[in-house]
């Protein structure tokens, strides 16, 4: 099977060398900023963020299992670094809400009934779900949690807020959401990893593929219809690339 994807040592280099703090990045300009946004602009940022905490809390605290269901030293090992990572972008993500939200008198909403309920539903149900299945279906729950979940719902946030807070020039936000894109491009590749390796890898890819296009919407209208279909073709284009869908992008079982 073709792959040009890292194996899980080059997969562990990459973390070890990606350490960081996310109060290296300073929110206090970018609360200046936020207060004078326009009021629409500001309640979508209010959405993404409440939808990047729910999803960040989610799979840092949903991880555990796989680490348990895996046989692979190396994977266990690539699996630990990541709940780590995971850990700190809930945390980073929390600090940004409460940045951006905390009213005058310092108190912060919680994040969840802001959120768009069909996200709030993938990652508090679904993925908790798939988690408790991982002990006899890791390769679907990996396909849920790296390949839907951060590889196509994630993304698409990441995207949207990374442009936001460009063109309404929030440095703090988008340097935090920069660097944790940056994390998630490995765990993405972790799970292709697991994938290829799988013997049901590409059964379960084309399941992704066909899912891919629902999970983008899960954002609702916080996310542009653009970078939605750019996202799906993102996810389509990589797996084929390293073999788990037929060039084409059909399915590769013939039924
Ligand atoms: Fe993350
Ligand atoms: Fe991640």
């Amino acid at each position: 099977m073709p792959s040009r994807l890292p194996d899980y040592d080059a997969l562990l280099a990459i973390s070890a060398r990606g350490a960081w703090a996310p109060e290296t990045f300073d929110l206090a300009p970018d609360r200046v900023r936020w207060d004078a946004l326009p009021a629409a602009v500001r309640a979508r940022l209010r959405g993404l963020l409440a939808g990047f905490v729910v999803g960040e809390e989610a799979v840092a605290l949903h991880l555990a299992p796989f680490e348990d269901a895996s046989a692979s030293p190396g994977l266990r090992a690539c699996l630990a670094a990541q709940v780590v990572e995971e850990e700190r972008h809930a945390h980073a993500c929390r600090r940004a809400w409460a940045a951006m939200t905390a009213g005058p008198d310092g108190a912060v909403a919680d994040p969840a009934p802001e959120a768009p309920a069909p996200l709030v539903a993938l990652f508090r149900e679904r993925l908790p779900a798939a988690a408790a299945a991982a002990g006899h279906d890791l390769t679907g729950a990996v396909a849920l949690y790296h390949g839907l979940l951060e590889g196509v719902v994630f993304l698409a946030g990441q995207q949207t807020v990374r442009a936001l807070a460009e063109r309404w020039e929030l440095p703090g936000l988008l340097a935090t959401f920069a660097r944790i894109e940056r994390d998630e491009r490995w765990h993405v590749a972790l799970g292709a990893r697991v994938l290829v390796d799988a013997g049901d890898g590409r059964e379960v890819a084309a399941r992704l593929r066909d899912e891919a296009g629902d999970a983008a919407a899960a954002w609702g209208a916080l996310v542009d219809a653009d970078v939605r279909a750019s996202v799906v073709a993102a996810v389509t284009r990589r797996l084929t690339a390293v073999g788990l869908l037929d060039r084409a992008g059909v399915a590769p079982f013939p039924v």
